[in-house]
């Protein structure tokens, strides 16, 4: 045992975040152990990132022979891996080009940048307004909390970055009436992740992809957390049959190894003409050679495809426990992204059900304060499954 504990945190870390009072020392698949040896089965996966569950060996010997090789050699130079990604994503893609980051934030940033400039170059100053939506979340930089919908992350910063309207999510008149020609995107989670596991209707996405077209906006996808087979697609936007001119990707790209992408076509691409944007990090040879691993091993069509069966057997044990407790007002979600909304007497209660199933063994997440959140590892044995679905199923039952 170590001298550092849970009290460690709150005496030397800024206290920005509240952890769970145990520590997890150790991760296989999805099973996790604490300091004391407790065993937990996670369904969390980092918040849907260790997609290929914890410590895979083969993202492992990866991890190991390119560490022996080049780590980081900055954006003066190329590399082979940082080329062997790009040429991936943009064979399984609608890209032409990417570009790498180091966060979701980051990458969403690199988006919204790129819009502007792209607007700037071809039409003028004028044409700056981004179309978001409410209870969005785009991650904590200055420009994506002031796009995301959420004033709770926004306010309190001083001056945000101007000219961004927030509209309701799935409304597409409410989109039609303040979209106009000085607007240069519109940016959209296929699924609302953060705020609920809400998904967009099919019609909804179609209808911003014909106004943005009509006025000349760029249609921005952030798959921070639908993508990379989350959904049991590659990409969310596949399963909608909806393509948009940019996509930001994380989160599971690297299986924990922190890496971000923007991912976009030739013509706007040259809007990031060579000096525009930077990253001293983004695309160093160590992250990409693991999230080129990751791509083979989650794009393969199989791979999808079982992640449509485990979450059938999923949804269906969630509604056979509602059934029994009457816990839930809905289950939605798409594939191994499941939010559970809590019926009215337990809102704002959803991390009280975090904490109770820790206590039986399980890690479980929350989307706002009245829905939990399950995002278990796409390649989740039936085994562990089934064992923390039997926790899930004790945590919710002794409510
Ligand atoms: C949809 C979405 N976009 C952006 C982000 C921010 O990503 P990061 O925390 O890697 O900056 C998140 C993180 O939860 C997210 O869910």
């Amino acid at each position: 045992m170590t001298q550092y504990t849970r009290d460690t945190f709150d005496q030397v870390m800024i206290q920005n975040y509240v952890p769970a009072q145990f520590l997890p020392v150790r991760g296989k698949g999805c099973r996790v152990w604490d300091q004391e040896g407790n065993e937990y089965i996670d369904f969390t996966s980092g918040i849907a990132v260790n997609s290929l569950g914890h410590c895979p060996d083969e993202i492992v010997e990866v991890l190991k022979q390119q560490s022996e090789k080049l780590w980081h050699s900055s954006n003066w130079f190329t590399s082979e891996p940082t080329l062997a990604l790009a040429t991936k994503l943009v064979e399984k893609t609608f890209a032409d080009r990417v570009m790498f980051v180091n966060s979701g934030a980051e990458a969403n940033e690199a988006a919204l940048k790129l819009a502007r400039r792209y607007a700037v170059d071809h039409f003028g100053y004028q044409k700056s307004k981004i179309i978001a939506f409410k209870q969005s979340f785009h991650g904590r930089t200055l420009f994506t909390v002031s796009v995301g919908g959420q004033a709770k992350y926004s306010d309190g910063f001083g001056p945000k970055p101007a000219d961004i309207v927030h509209v309701p999510f799935n409304d597409l008149a409410a989109v039609k009436a303040v979209i106009d020609e000085n607007t240069c995107a519109v940016i959209v989670e296929p699924i609302q992740g953060e705020s609920g596991i809400l998904p967009a209707s099919e019609s909804f996405l179609q209808g911003l992809r014909e106004i943005c077209d009509q006025y000349q906006a760029l249609l921005i996808f952030d798959e921070v957390q639908t993508g990379v087979g989350r959904t049991g697609h590659f990409y969310a936007y596949m399963k909608y049959g909806v393509v948009p001119d940019i996509l930001t990707s994380a989160k599971a790209l690297g299986n924990g190894f922190p890496i971000g992408a923007m991912l976009t076509t030739n013509e706007i691409a040259k809007s990031f003409a060579p000096g525009v944007h930077g990253t001293t990090f983004g695309g160093n040879p160590l992250a990409c050679a693991v999230a080129e691993k990751v791509v083979d091993l989650i794009s393969d069509t199989q791979f999808l495809q079982k992640i449509q069966r485990t979450s059938e057997q999923f949804m269906q044990k969630l509604h056979q426990l509602n059934h029994q407790t009457g816990l839930f007002k809905d289950i939605r979600g798409e594939g191994l992204l499941i939010g559970a909304e809590l019926v009215e007497q337990y809102h704002g209660k959803a991390s009280e059900f975090v904490k109770k199933a820790a206590e039986n063994g399980l890690m479980i997440l929350v989307a706002g304060p009245n829905v939990l959140r399950f995002a278990p590892a796409l390649n989740i044995s039936d085994e562990e499954l089934a064992l923390g679905l039997e926790k899930l199923a004790d945590t919710l039952l002794s409510v």
